[in-house]
This record gives C-alpha cells, sequence and structure tokens, in this order.
C-alpha cells in the first residue's frame, strides 16, 4: 500500500515522529514517506491508500490545544473518500481535545479515521504500528 505522511514540525520533534513512523511502515513493507506540510502536495496526499497527517501541540500546555493552521488548512484541501486515515501529535504536556478535532476535519474531507496516536517526543506513537497491520 502506499501510504502518505505529513506532518508540520517547528522545531523537528514531529518530522523525527513522522521519519520514523514512516520507517516502521516501510519495514513493514509499504511504500511511504513523511512530507511536511509546506512541501506536501494535495493530490499526491490524496491519491495514497491511506494518509497520516500530524502536527505539533500548539496551545496553552493545559488548556486551548489545537493543531497548527498549517495543518488544517493542508487538511481542508483533501480529497479521501472512504480512504482509511489517522493523525497523530507530538507534545509536552497534554494534547487535550485536538487529536479529536483534527480527525474531524479529516472526517470532514471523507477519511475513514481509524487511528489517533500521541507521542511525547521524538518516537514512534503508541499505536501507529498496530494502525499499519490493520490496513493489510
Ligand atoms: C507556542 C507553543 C505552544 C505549545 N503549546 C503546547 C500545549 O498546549 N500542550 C503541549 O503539550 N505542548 C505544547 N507545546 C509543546 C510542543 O507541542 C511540543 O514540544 C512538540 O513536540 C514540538 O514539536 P516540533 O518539535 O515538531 O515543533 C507548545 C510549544 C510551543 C512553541
Amino acid at each position: 500500500m502506499r501510504i502518505a505522511i505529513v506532518y508540520d514540525s517547528r522545531t523537528g520533534t514531529t518530522k523525527a515522529a513522522a521519519e520514523m513512523m514512516a520507517e516502521l511502515a516501510t519495514s513493514e513493507g509499504h511504500q511511504c514517506s513523511a512530507v511536511s506540510v509546506t512541501d506536501a502536495k494535495p493530490g499526491d496526499v490524496s491519491s495514497a491508500d491511506a494518509v497520516c497527517v500530524g502536527s505539533w501541540t500548539e496551545g496553552l500546555f493545559f488548556i486551548l490545544q489545537h493543531a497548527t493552521k498549517a495543518t488544517i488548512e493542508f487538511i481542508d484541501t483533501l480529497t479521501l473518500d472512504g480512504k482509511p486515515a489517522a493523525v497523530f501529535c507530538t507534545y509536552k504536556t497534554s494534547p487535550g481535545k485536538m487529536l479529536p478535532k483534527m480527525a474531524e476535519a479529516m472526517t470532514d474531507r471523507g477519511a475513514q479515521v481509524t487511528g489517533q496516536f500521541k507521542a511525547r517526543g521524538r518516537k514512534v506513537p503508541e499505536g501507529f504500528a498496530s494502525w499499519v497491520d490493520s490496513l493489510d
């Protein structure tokens, strides 16, 4: 399967997580790359078999957390009719309700969101490997 991972990263944590996620998916036999929201092409991402979008957590550390504007603006360019999708974030204290909000934005683009993952720091978020397995 071709899995598109798109991320927004300010200081490299989300980029590193996304790259490790792409490595994991590739090692499971998928075609997968991690591309930043600024470089990703909506058409390429929309034509993948599965899509995973991630953002760093922006907010007031315990309240008002949200995905970055660039992440949501990118999601709003996608056409994902029925495709399996996932969202993820990296965070420091708490991601609050940002993952369900990202999932809702993906659902609004037609995706079937089957995974929501968070990582505190540069690592593959818990649950991502199982999500990849679920795509087979
Ligand atoms: C302006 C700003 C706001 C942040 N707000 C939150 C927050 O509300 N909750 C949280 O857990 N982390 C928050 N963080 C921490 C980052 O989300 C976290 O360090 C993230 O992993 C950084 O990812 P990046 O290195 O890809 O930019 C904030 C960071 C910044 C710079």
